[in-house]
């Protein structure tokens, strides 16, 4: 039996390498409820490792991406219950580790498919996400300041990396929303297309990511994420190490194969195609 098949709150589709998970609440907006956080958590670790999930899609059911957390079922009734203690620690660990740190380094590319109303918890996992396309109709919302709390979780530190700082502050402090070509100005997200072409520039990403070296992925995503946060000094050595584990854990042999195909039989240029990679394992 597959791991998702029991879940009550997300959906998993796979297809040629490419798997989409999908918030599945529509009448709540996806918004994500305790039990949506555990079994997110549980969808995203098995991913992982998952031999025939090369790309990631995240998106949502029906009008929303995602409404954020969810109000009545996290909030009003975890909190400040001693009873719920417990339950309230561990949803809110569950929600933390899938909505950051296992997505924000999944070994793998993720693309968030914005499809509708994307508000405050969610722009954690949207920022997580190494790639986001949104539909110009989805709306944006960092409405924390009408309900008298702050951005919290990840999502002020998460526009901060996301947008530059007036936008940051502009939008946190106003809580008004945005559409998504707004979102796509401010770099939250890569491209806001016209609704009805969501899923095919989603899907034609997916496919030129599922087409690229593994490895060489991996290692590039991680060299980005990692040199963030490290003075020069600390990247250069980095990413010296990173390439020489890159080099070990390729079998392919990407380099040599790539090195090769330009300078001895000369059959690719980078500067005017894909590259047409020999794969190892089909
Ligand atoms: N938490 C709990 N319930 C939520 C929710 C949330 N974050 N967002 C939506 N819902 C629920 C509504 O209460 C409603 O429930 P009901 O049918 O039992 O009354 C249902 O989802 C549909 O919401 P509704 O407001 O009728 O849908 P809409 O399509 O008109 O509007 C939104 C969608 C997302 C614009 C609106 O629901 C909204 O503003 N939600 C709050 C978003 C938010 O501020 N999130 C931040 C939380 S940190």
């Amino acid at each position: 039996m597959a791991f998702y098949s029991n879940y009550k709150n997300v959906l998993v589709d796979m297809e040629d390498g490419i798997t989409t998970v999908t918030l599945n609440r529509p009448e709540k907006r996806n918004a994500m409820s305790p039990e949506l956080e555990e079994e997110m958590l549980d969808c995203i670790l098995n991913l992982e490792g998952d031999r025939d999930t090369h790309v990631l899609i995240l998106t949502g059911a029906g009008s929303a991406w995602c409404a954020g957390m969810d109000l009545d079922l996290f909030f009003r009734e975890l909190e400040g219950n001693p009873e719920n203690a417990v339950k309230h620690v561990r949803a809110e660990w569950a929600g933390h580790q899938w909505k950051w740190h296992r997505l924000y380094n999944f070994p793998k590319p993720t693309i968030a498919m914005v499809n509708g109303y994307c508000f405050g918890g969610a722009f954690t996992q949207l920022v997580a996400c190494d790639f986001a396309i949104a539909a110009d109709s989805a709306v944006f919302g960092l409405s924390e300041v009408n309900w008298g709390v702050i951005p919290g979780g990840l999502v002020s530190k998460a526009m901060n990396m996301a947008v530059n700082y007036r936008d940051a502050l502009y939008y946190s402090i106003t809580g008004k929303p945005f559409k998504g070509p707004e979102a796509a100005r401010m770099g939250l997200i890569n491209e806001s297309v016209p609704d009805d072409k969501l899923r095919e520039e989603v899907m034609n990403l997916a496919r030129h990511l599922e087409a690229l070296n593994p490895e060489a992925v991996r290692a590039t995503k991680q060299a980005i994420k990692a040199t963030r946060d490290m003075t020069v000094d600390q990247s250069h050595e980095y990413l010296i190490a990173k390439n020489g584990q890159l080099a070990h854990r390729d079998a392919e042999g990407g380099y040599s194969q790539g090195i090769s195909k330009f300078i001895d039989s000369k059959s690719y240029r980078p500067g005017f195609e894909a590259y047409p990679r020999d794969k190892v394992n089909g």
